[in-house]
């Protein structure tokens, strides 16, 4: 089976990559544009660690250059392709919305195009739990309202899901949309809570909690996601239009105070805080249901905050990038 992974030097895509790798019957394939959007070293790192295995293969491609793509897709004849590949961060949309629309946007209409034209067996496409926006209904299920989006990332990846659709509508082309929330875990994105945190605790400098720390966040562990996603990669496709959206989610939602004081545990010390107002863009509360998936695909997380912390510090306390 001949895999593209997009985005695979990003942090969800190095873990999914590393997991495929195990089996030997599957060539993973990788592209990433290798942005600066956070500290290219801890991408590098990712890349030489999966490059040690000769059923991996890079290239460095940017999914909006539409010509790169295209030769990429035509010369190397994929079955399944997961793409990650995105300008990804709430915040950062705020200020730089071109970017989130040359990737998300025109990025994701070249993979719609290439997946149509070279007749890819199953698309799986990472959205976010963004798209539910202030729903006020928990837990968020996969048909709950997601017309209000309220940031530009969230917008980008809404319109991805329609995108799809009417894609898989016309041109039958399979597509899996997944809806990740919050994932964490070593090797993590350093514009992340988890990362920022212990940062500043193991540097003695002060967390910053915006809402005054009174968000709350479905955080969900990384070896979760990667056996989601694989479990999606090994299903077959039943519906009439090949549609589907899954919420990947623990179904566990703590407060970001609760996260915080698990790291400090860890760290073996008390943050400093700096209490900040509800920044733009941000929504309240994250708590997906995940029983679509569990009924589907029989899907269960098994990692609870206080074991996946304790694995994230110990990466960062051995790891400094
Ligand atoms: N981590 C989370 O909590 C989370 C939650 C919801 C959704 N997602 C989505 O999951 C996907 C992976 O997220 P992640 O946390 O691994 O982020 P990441 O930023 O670590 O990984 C994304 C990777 O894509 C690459 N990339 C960006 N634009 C590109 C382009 N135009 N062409 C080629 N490569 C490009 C980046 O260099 C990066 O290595 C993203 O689509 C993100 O929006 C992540």
């Amino acid at each position: 089976m001949r895999i593209l992974i997009t985005g695979c030097a990003g942090f969800i895509g190095y873990h999914l990559c590393e997991s495929l790798l195990n089996n030997k019957k599957i060539k993973v394939f990788g592209i990433d544009n290798l942005n600066d959007y956070y500290d290219i070293n801890l991408k590098k790192n990712r890349l030489s660690s999966l490059k040690t295995n000769k059923n991996f293969i890079f290239n460095r491609v940017d999914i909006s250059n539409e010509k790169k793509l295209k030769d990429n897709f035509s010369k190397n004849k994929y079955n399944i392709v997961v793409n990650l590949a995105a300008q990804a961060g709430v915040r950062y949309s705020i200020e730089k919305p071109e970017i989130y629309q040359k990737s998300n946007v025109n990025g994701f209409f070249n993979i719609l195009e290439n997946c149509k034209n070279f007749k890819i067996k199953h698309l799986i496409h990472a959205s976010t739990s963004s798209v539910y926006g202030n729903n006020k209904k928990f837990p968020l299920e996969e048909d709950f309202n997601t017309d209000k989006p309220l940031s530009f990332y969230a917008a980008t990846k809404k319109s991805n899901e329609v995108m799809a659709y009417a894609y898989s509508n016309i041109y039958k082309l399979p597509v899996t949309i997944l809806r990740f929330f919050t994932v964490y875990g070593p090797k993590g994105r350093p514009d992340m809570s988890l990362y920022k945190f212990t940062n500043a605790i193991i540097n003695n400098k002060p967390v910053k909690l915006f809402n005054n720390g009174n968000h709350i966040r479905d955080f969900t562990y990384i070896s979760d996601v990667i056996n989601a996603i694989e479990k999606v990669i090994f299903s077959k496709i039943e519906n009439k239009i090949p549609y589907q959206i899954y919420n990947v989610s623990s179904n566990n939602p703590k407060s970001l105070k609760k996260f915080l004081n698990e790291i400090e545990k860890n760290c073996n010390k008390i943050s400093k805080k700096v209490y900040l107002k509800l920044q733009k863009g941000d929504v309240h509360k994250t708590h997906g249901s995940n029983i679509l998936i569990s009924k589907k695909l029989g899907f269960k997380p098994s990692v609870n905050i206080e074991k996946g912390i304790f694995n994230f510090v110990k990466w960062f306390n051995n790891n400094k990038i």
